[in-house]
C-alpha cells in the first residue's frame, strides 16, 4: 500500500483536484490518496465549485471531499507528500521533525519537470481558465505518478 497526500494552501482548489485525479488513475491499485491544506481557512468545506466543475467535466466526482489542515502526524501516515507550490513546500518542511519526514515532501510538478521547482499556480482569485490549466498540469503529473507507484 502506497499512501499519498496532496497539499495546497486552502485544500479547496488544487489539492482536492490532485486527490481526485490520482484516485481516478489508481483505483485498481493498492494506493491511498488524501489531501490537506497548510492553512486552517477552509476546514470542513467542500472543494471550490470551480474545482468541482472542472473535475466533473472529466468525469471525476470530488464533491464528497472535505477541507482539512495538514498536521504533523501526516508525516507518519503518508509515504509521499506532494506540495502544489514552493510556499506549501516550505510550510510543510518547516513542520518536519527529522530527515525522514523531509524526504517524503516533494513538489508535484517536479514529476513532470524534474529539478525545475515549478509551482502549480494558485487559481483561487482568478477565473475559470486558471482551473482548466491547473487540471491539465495535475493530470500530467498524476499520470506519471500513477505509473511510478505500484
Ligand atoms: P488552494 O487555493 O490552496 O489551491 O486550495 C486557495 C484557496 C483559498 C485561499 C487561498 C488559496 N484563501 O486564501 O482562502
Amino acid at each position: 500500500m502506497v499512501k499519498v497526500l496532496m497539499v495546497c494552501l486552502g485544500n479547496i482548489c488544487r489539492s482536492p483536484l490532485a486527490e481526485g485525479i490520482l484516485k481516478s488513475k489508481t483505483f485498481l491499485k493498492d494506493v491511498q490518496v488524501d489531501s490537506a491544506g497548510t492553512s486552517n481557512f477552509h476546514i470542513g468545506s467542500k472543494p471550490d465549485l470551480r474545482s468541482i466543475n472542472v473535475a466533473r467535466k472529466h468525469n471525476i466526482d470530488i464533491t464528497n471531499q472535505k477541507g482539512r489542515q495538514f498536521v504533523v502526524s501526516d508525516f507518519d501516515k503518508f509515504d509521499i507528500i506532494y506540495a502544489m507550490d514552493n510556499s506549501n513546500y516550505n510550510n510543510i518542511i518547516s513542520l518536519a521533525r527529522d530527515e525522514n519526514d523531509r524526504t517524503k515532501v516533494k513538489l508535484i510538478l517536479n514529476e513532470v519537470f524534474p529539478g525545475e521547482n515549478l509551482d502549480v499556480p494558485d487559481p483561487y482569485t482568478g477565473g475559470i481558465q486558471g482551473f482548466d490549466s491547473v487540471y491539465r498540469m495535475l493530470d500530467e503529473a498524476c499520470e506519471l505518478i500513477s505509473k511510478k507507484i505500484v
